[in-house]
């Protein structure tokens, strides 16, 4: 399987990648609608000048471009940033009258389009099309002088979007109208280099009975496959519950779950969500590191806040036999609050933060793997627990 070309220039191997994200050999020929892996995540956010400093300073990414009022942009602010293979862009309106900001005041700070690479965006478009997906942007060449991309659009949940993107045949620092930009700030000295490698999965919460739909959507459109469902008691509390359902494309690079909230004694998480992002969205962003301890000492370090794990957890003697020997003796994972997972294939290390800005919508999680393809399942009943306290502090649980 090849590398794309933000793995090369990330220096990433085909073995880390294996580790990291689970990718998987498949055969691309049969797919309906091939997929290579990860573009762009793009936020509206309140604020990208300063949300670009935040991402810089507290997450140690990279400032590589930027598009705005000075370049001929007028409306919208853009800042582009990697760490590792994968890149975000943070658009802030300018102009008080763009959709921009309109969608900024109903969703607040959050993802609009989960963009990314294909090898073939007219074969793609096509397919989604007869199979009656909605196409919201037609296939277009957009062209610079660094060469040429092919880019179009589908919906999915909510209001966001699917930008597919062919940048074969383009070398500039992001896409056509944006200039290269490189930040002023300075990582701490022992920081690591980088916090994050990759995307692993980014998850979709979708309103109360239209989890299937979704599934089936990403199976019919984009030709992804299940990989694992967690319904009832796997992931209930004693006051709220979800359902939750996985779909990835062949290579595994791309892995969505998709949450539904289910019926329970109190408001779960889902339903918070859904009524402060004023509908589906994307909620949580799971970024990969080989090292997940070093990755949290520097992201505390750097003020970022995650949710807490409860001594209980890792005293729990069920928890210490299932789990067995990790590479890090667990008073170093209780130190950090970093939760364990272990299932057939091996173990996985993960953390999440609280919500990254005002409403509680979107967070991240990090995460280590080490043979597990999973997601966490044996720790989403002490999650959703951290996460319950958390609401009720908020008044809305
Ligand atoms: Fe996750």
């Amino acid at each position: 399987m090849t590398l794309t070309p933000d793995e090369i220039r990330a220096d990433l191997t085909h073995d880390q990648l294996r580790q990291l994200v689970g990718l998987v050999e498949y055969d691309a020929a049969g797919d309906v609608f091939p997929v290579t892996g990860w573009d762009a995540i793009v936020f509206v956010v309140g604020n990208a000048t300063q949300a670009a400093h935040y991402y810089q300073s507290a997450w140690g990414m990279e400032l590589v471009a930027y598009a705005g009022p000075e370049t001929g942009q007028r409306d919208h602010k853009s800042f582009v940033l990697k760490s590792g293979s994968i890149t975000f862009v943070l658009n802030g309106a300018v102009d008080p009258d763009s959709a921009l900001a309109d969608h900024h005041r109903r969703h607040g700070d959050g993802v609009v389009d989960i963009a990314l690479e294909v090898p073939d965006v007219d074969r793609c478009i096509a397919h989604a099309r007869s199979v009656g997906a909605r196409v919201v942007r037609e296939p277009e060449d957009v062209t610079d002088e660094h060469g040429t991309v092919r880019v179009a659009a589908i919906a999915t949940y909510g209001e966001t979007v699917h930008t597919l993107v062919d940048r074969s045949r383009y070398d500039g620092p992001y896409l056509p109208g944006y200039e290269p930009r490189s930040g002023g700030w300075v990582a701490r000295d022992g920081q690591p280099r980088r916090i994050f490698q990759a995307l692993d999965h980014v998850v979709g919460n979708v309103e109360l009975g239209h989890m299937d739909e979704w599934v089936d959507f990403y199976n019919r459109v984009m030709g992804f496959v299940n990989m694992a469902e967690f319904v009832g008691d796997d992931i209930a509390t004693d006051y709220s519950a979800l359902m939750s359902k996985v779909v990835a494309n062949g290579n595994h690079r791309v892995k969505f779950p998709l949450n539904e909230p289910a019926v329970a004694k109190k408001r779960s998480q889902i339903d918070e969500y859904l009524e402060f992002y004023r509908g589906a969205g994307a909620q949580h962003l799971a970024v990969a590191t080989g090292d997940i301890l070093a990755s949290v000492d520097a992201l505390r370090a750097n003020g970022v806040e995650f949710l807490n794990t409860p001594d209980s957890y890792y005293e729990d003697p069920e928890l210490r036999a299932r789990i067995g020997e990790v590479r890090a003796p667990i008073e170093e994972l209780q130190k950090r609050g970093i939760l364990v997972d272990r299932d057939e294939d091996g173990y996985l290390l993960q953390i999440f933060t609280k919500p990254l800005g005002d409403r509680p919508t979107v967070f991240f999680e990090l995460i280590e793997r080490h043979g597990s393809l999973g997601f966490g399942k044996g720790n989403f009943k002490a999650l959703f627990e951290a996460i319950e306290r958390e609401q009720d502090k908020r008044g809305n649980l």
